[in-house]
């Protein structure tokens, strides 16, 4: 059992607000450990920061006629106060160009230095001669030999989504200058990580297997099956950590070098010169908060640099979430495609627990999910309002309707089941959703127990004043475990709840007598004009130029299986079909219940793509379906065969099919 946790949250990217992406991916769920680990009276340390170097906040500088530095300053004003408006209190929330971290990341690449782990490379880069200056991948572009694109970046096309490397590009030109750039030598310094793999990654990465949740293990072993490369952790760029070597000038950090050291430095910011327990002590334990886009910078990179430094503790917990997408489509911030946290809390004044709750429970953490504004009306005025804030008012009123809003004299009755336990456990293994699930049936027994008891009619005869006095006791008792457990997912209710209760902490027993406050109505619905609102100005995004985003993190694509003989190959008996109806299966959030034409019959699949795909969007799509797969029952209900879809690396999923109608039934082979 650890005695310390130190929590990480992925810093965001100085280069723009924000989003819900970003809370549901690593806020909300850190934000919730730490709630839940100090609950329990852990020793916890909470750290942040805006990651402010990089190319990108250079190109928005750029574009914006800025400097880099005001770039960053505005957006980490922005995103300080939107986190801490949200309820999202760290120990220290840093920034990477604070004076300190900028030693701290320069100590680091030091000692990597001075043990010899660096490999010096000298290679061919872009230059820009009028510019006098090297290009960073994403200052050339040129045309995607992949799609034709013209825009396209060094190192990604947007259009297409390829990655390569820039010359690769069909007439590469200066982002600068627009010129032709030429190629000419420059060294850096490489982490060897092929070499690090087998000295030490490959044993490491598989002693976390049980530890970590299968989707990381699974992205990381894919990294490493297709062989790591040496990394360059220098550029050759004049925004960033300068890298401290004398023939070094004109050179800085990486930005994944220096970014995760930004953790380091929060820490001491946080912590002093006790900064050492928190990352070098056995007894503590290190959870990193992010989004899976940022895996394996937190399961190879940075703990190979931890590791080649030597004397720090290695991660213990990487619970990456999956990707939130926005009403059925991904979130983008250069389509303004997003609903900004700052937006949001100027939009609804005093509504974050809304928000909160409303993304707690839709949070990726297994599959990527969907934010509608339709399904945050719905969870706020039938599970918030109705649910939740509907028991505790009517608790509060009916204790001061029949005993002046006093504690009555009565004893805790057994009919309510105990879930405390169950929530306990799920946010222990990071199963947040199933968490707040949990917390919501704390609600919904109180309100089953109070509808069953009817203190209404039981107050008709004298006789049943012992029965009532127990009932509302119970209920109490209810408000009051609501109330704590608001702490960890909804903060801003749980000190209204304490304060309907008039008392100054949850720890506190709540004695026969004590007055309560007054009732006041916790949450109210939301109307269906302030939704409209909110999806026309979705809609309203403007398309704007295609400059994005965040550094660009080249993902892997899944590795090649192994060989098979013609002789399998036919047997797979792969055909054209139609979906003619879709429907969600009851009780089960991804699957969906799907009627084929494959031409000579109808059959049932049951899909787990609920969570990529509205029933009403996939009604009449032409797919690609394997009909000799054996059926199996999904939720009682026998599924034949499977629909094929592609995959990307970032878990999007796409139907695969004919690009002409094609009849029902036929062979694809
Ligand atoms: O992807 C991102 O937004 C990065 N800025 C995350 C950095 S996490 C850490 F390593 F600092
Ligand atoms: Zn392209």
């Amino acid at each position: 059992m650890a005695k310390r946790h130190l929590i990480t949250c992925a810093l965001p990217y100085a280069n723009g607000p924000v989003h819900i992406g970003h809370i549901a991916g690593c806020f909300l769920p850190s934000d919730i450990h730490n709630r839940f680990l100090r609950m329990q009276g852990k020793e916890v340390l909470f750290v942040c920061g805006t990651d402010e170097h990089g190319v990108p906040i250079t190109l928005k500088a750029k574009n914006e006629g800025k400097t880099p530095q005001q770039v960053v300053d505005e957006n980490h004003i922005i995103i300080a106060k939107g986190l801490k408006d949200f309820g999202i209190h760290f120990d220290t929330f840093s920034r990477t160009t604070h004076k300190l971290h900028h030693q701290t990341a320069q100590d680091f690449f030091k000692t990597l230095y001075d043990k010899g782990v660096f490999v010096e490379e000298v290679t061919e880069q872009f230059y820009d001669e009028e510019a006098k200056q090297f290009l960073a991948d994403r200052y050339i572009v040129g045309t995607c030999p992949n799609c034709a694109y013209e825009n396209a970046y060094g190192d990604q096309c947007e259009k297409c989504g390829r990655t390569s490397s820039p010359t690769e590009l069909v007439s590469p030109k200066s982002a600068l200058t627009g010129n032709t750039p030429i190629r000419k030598e420059t060294k850096n310094w490489y982490l060897p990580l092929d070499k690090m793999q087998t000295e030490f990654l490959n044993d490491w990465v598989a002693s976390m297997k049980s530890k970590w949740k299968s989707s990381v293990y699974g992205q990381c072993n894919s990294w490493l099956k297709e062989g790591l490369k040496p990394r360059a952790m220098t550029r050759d760029l004049d925004w960033g950590v300068p890298v401290p070597l004398t023939d070094a000038e004109g050179k800085v950090m990486y930005v994944w070098f220096d970014a995760p050291i930004g953790y380091i430095t929060a820490t001491k910011e946080a912590a002093g010169d006790d900064w050492q327990k928190w990352w070098m002590d056995a007894d503590t334990e290190m959870t990193h908060f992010l989004g899976k886009d940022n895996i394996v910078f937190h399961t190879i990179i940075f703990p190979a640099m931890l590791h080649a430094h030597g004397g720090f503790n290695l991660p213990t917990h990487v619970p990456a979430n999956e990707f939130l997408n926005l009403e059925g489509d991904k979130i983008s911030t250069s389509r303004d495609h997003a609903i900004w946290l700052h937006e949001y809390i100027q939009d609804f004044p005093n509504k974050t627990d809304e928000l909160r709750y409303a993304l707690t429970s839709i949070l990726p953490e297994t599959k990527d999910s969907d934010f509608t504004w339709a399904d945050y009306q719905a969870k706020v005025n039938n599970e918030l309002v109705a649910i939740l804030g509907n028991f505790i008012n009517r608790v509060i009123v009916l204790t001061h309707k029949y005993y002046g809003g006093k504690v009555p004299q009565g004893a805790l009755s057994a009919s309510i089941p105990d879930v405390s336990t169950k929530l306990e456990e799920a946010l222990s293994i990071f199963n947040q959703r199933q968490g707040l699930e949990f917390y919501m049936e704390i609600a919904r027994n109180g309100n089953k127990y109070l509808q069953d008891t009817e203190p209404w009619k039981l107050i008709k005869d004298e006789a049943n004043a012992q029965k009532i006095a127990d009932c509302l006791y119970t209920c109490l008792d209810q408000v009051k475990k609501l109330g704590k457990y608001a702490q960890i997912f909804l903060p801003e209710t749980s000190t209204k709840i304490r304060k309907l209760l008039r008392i100054d902490s949850y720890d506190v027993d709540i004695q026969v007598g004590h007055v309560l406050g007054d009732p006041v109505l916790l949450f109210q619905k939301i109307e269906d004009e302030i939704i409209a609102e909110q999806v026309q100005k979705l809609k309203k995004g403007k398309s704007n130029e295609l400059i994005d985003e965040a550094e660009p993190k080249n993902m892997p694509i899944a590795p090649l299986k192994p060989e098979i003989s013609f002789d399998d190959f036919v047997k797979l008996d792969i055909r054209v079909a139609t979906i003619v109806a879709a429907e969600k299966v009851k009780k089960a959030d991804r699957l969906l219940h799907i009627t084929l034409n494959i031409g000579l019959e109808t059959r049932t699949v049951v899909s787990g793509i609920a969570e990529h795909f509205k029933p009403e969007d996939i009604i009449g799509k032409q797919v690609t379906y394997l009909a000799n797969l054996a059926p199996r029952k999904l939720k009682g209900i026998e599924s034949s065969g499977m629909i094929l879809l592609a995959e990307d690396a970032t878990g999007q999923l796409t139907f695969v099919n004919p690009t002409d109608k094609t009849a029902e039934g036929s062979v694809i082979a």
